[in-house]
C-alpha cells in the first residue's frame, strides 16, 4: 500500500502524541500522587455541633507555623464568620455542611471545595500574602445564598 509522505508524518505525530499525552498524565497520577479530592472522611450531617473539630470551630494551632482550621457551613452562614491567620501559616482548611450542599470558595486563592451533606471538605492552603480574603458560598442553597459569606485575614505575625 503506498502511503504519502505527509500522511506518514501526520500518523506518526498523531500517535507520538497519544504517547507523550499518556506519560504526562502516568506520571502525574502515579509519580507526583495528582489525584481527585477523596471525601474519605465522613461525619453524620445531623451531629456537626457535637462532633469533634466541628463543636468547637475555629483556628487551631497543631504545630510550628501550621494550623487547622476548622469551618461549619449551613444555611445561610459560615462558623466562624471572621478569622485571622498569620503571615507564611500553613493552613489546613476542614469543611463540614449541616443541611444542604454549599460551594466553599475563597476568593483569590485555589480553595474552592463543595461541601456535602456527610462529608468532610479538606484543603491545605498556605498563606504568604498579608489581606484579606472572602470567602463565598458558590453553589446555589437557598433564598440566602447571596448572604453567606465569611472574611479571612492574613495578619502580619
Ligand atoms: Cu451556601 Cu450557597
Amino acid at each position: 500500500m503506498h502511503m504519502h509522505k505527509y500522511e506518514k508524518i501526520w500518523l506518526f505525530f498523531g500517535i507520538g502524541s497519544l504517547f507523550v499525552f499518556l506519560a504526562v498524565l502516568g506520571v502525574g497520577a502515579f509519580a507526583q500522587g495528582t489525584q481527585p479530592p477523596s471525601c474519605l472522611t465522613t461525619i453524620d450531617p445531623e451531629k456537626v455541633d457535637q462532633t469533634p473539630p466541628f463543636d468547637k470551630p475555629g483556628l487551631i494551632k497543631t504545630g510550628d507555623n501550621e494550623y487547622q482550621l476548622n469551618i461549619v457551613a449551613s444555611a445561610f452562614a459560615y462558623t466562624p464568620n471572621q478569622v485571622e491567620i498569620p503571615k507564611g501559616a500553613k493552613v489546613t482548611i476542614n469543611v463540614a455542611t449541616k443541611d444542604v450542599i454549599h460551594g466553599f470558595e475563597m476568593a483569590g486563592t485555589n480553595v474552592n471545595m463543595m461541601v456535602e451533606p456527610g462529608y468532610v471538605s479538606s484543603y491545605t492552603q498556605t498563606f504568604d500574602k498579608v489581606g484579606e480574603y472572602v470567602i463565598l458560598c458558590n453553589e446555589y442553597c437557598g433564598a440566602g445564598h447571596h448572604l453567606m459569606t465569611a472574611k479571612v485575614k492574613v495578619v502580619e505575625q
